[in-house]
């Protein structure tokens, strides 16, 4: 059973990765991480506001890590384990994207992940400004770094092919899907905001999951599903779908690193009883579902959907 995968241009022994989180603070954790199963690590984001001098004391007491202690948490994780780190990279001046980026890949990261998180909050920032922004970052890290970059992004962009077309150009070679938004709840009874860091549901999945057989055909970046990942079949539907690799966070930090076996081993009982030999040619010979998929979150479907509403109750 071969189930091996490539991503960003690495060879990984499996498509599942741990995703971008606290599960990298510390080297052991990793390592367990690695002697589960897990064939990719990538690191939490350095913010740029964690780079910024101008900050307050209190203000920086927010993140766990200086750059510099980002870099010696990198190297230590280079040191201690055998599977790619990818580094990520959050920022919001251009220079900074050059500059943090080139720090990652000289303390050895194996890949960058440019975590964008843009919040229009003007009203002369056309959509395409804001995407504008976001190709220059990509063109210009790809220009002074030679390290692979894969971008994660949100899912709110208004043409996500096009979109998708216009990072490949700029030098990205992977993308994931997606990133997640702070969505504070208010408590109408203290009229305060109520900021959580819930964990995911399966639920978040099914978004990606149609991105994925959305985009697969028209992108030759590669493609990993993150959000929503909780099961062996959660991390198959990501797969046929058209994901090389899925990046998994919530149920990790529910169920510990050693789950990452279980979601393994899901996995090749699956390939088995289905007589694939291997990951790649699972997705390879799904096509017809990938389209039915695509197809499936078309006009046609939409209408049948909620006339089927009515019809049901008759
Ligand atoms: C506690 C926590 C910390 C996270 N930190 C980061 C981060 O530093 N950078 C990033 O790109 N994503 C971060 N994420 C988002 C995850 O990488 C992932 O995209 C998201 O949780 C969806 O995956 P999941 O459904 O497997 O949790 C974080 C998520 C959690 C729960």
């Amino acid at each position: 059973m071969k189930l091996s995968t490539k991503y960003l241009g690495l060879d990984l022994k499996n498509p599942i990765i741990a995703g971008a989180s606290p599960l990298s603070f510390s080297v052991s954790t990793a390592v367990r991480l690695e002697q589960a199963g897990a064939a990719a690590i990538v690191m939490h984001s350095l913010f740029e506001e964690q780079i910024d001098r101008q900050i307050t004391q209190n203000e920086r007491s927010n993140f766990q890590y200086t750059p510099e202690q980002y870099v010696q948490l990198l190297r230590s994780l280079k040191k201690e384990l055998s599977i790619p780190v990818i580094a990520s990279l959050n920022s919001v001046r251009e220079g900074a994207w050059v500059r943090y980026a080139q720090y990652l890949q000289d303390a050895g990261a194996d890949a960058l992940e440019i975590n964008l998180y843009f919040l229009p909050r003007t009203d002369t920032d056309s959509s395409s400004i804001v995407e504008q922004r976001a190709f220059q970052i990509i063109r210009l890290v790809r220009q002074f770094v030679s390290i692979p970059i894969s971008v994660k992004i949100s899912p709110w962009i208004t043409s996500l092919p096009q979109f998708t077309q216009r990072m490949e150009e700029a030098g990205a070679s992977g993308l994931v899907l997606f990133n997640r938004f702070i969505q504070p709840d208010i408590d109408i009874e203290t009229f305060k905001t109520v900021t959580r860091l819930d964990l995911s549901t399966p639920d978040a999945l099914l978004l990606r999951l149609h991105w994925l057989a959305a985009l697969y055909s028209r992108t030759r970046m590669d493609l990993s599903a993150s959000g929503g990942i909780h099961s062996a079949q959660d991390v198959v539907k990501a797969i046929v779908s058209g994901a090389t690799s899925v990046q998994c966070v919530s149920a990790l930090l529910q169920n510990g690193p050693d789950y990452v076996k279980t979601l393994l081993d899901g996995l090749s009982e699956w390939l088995e009883r289905h007589n694939f030999s291997s990951v790649d040619e699972a997705r390879e010979n799904v096509d017809s579902l990938r389209k039915d998929a695509d197809k499936a979150s078309g006009r046609d479907n939409y209408i049948r959907m909620i006339h089927s509403w009515e019809q049901s109750k008759e």
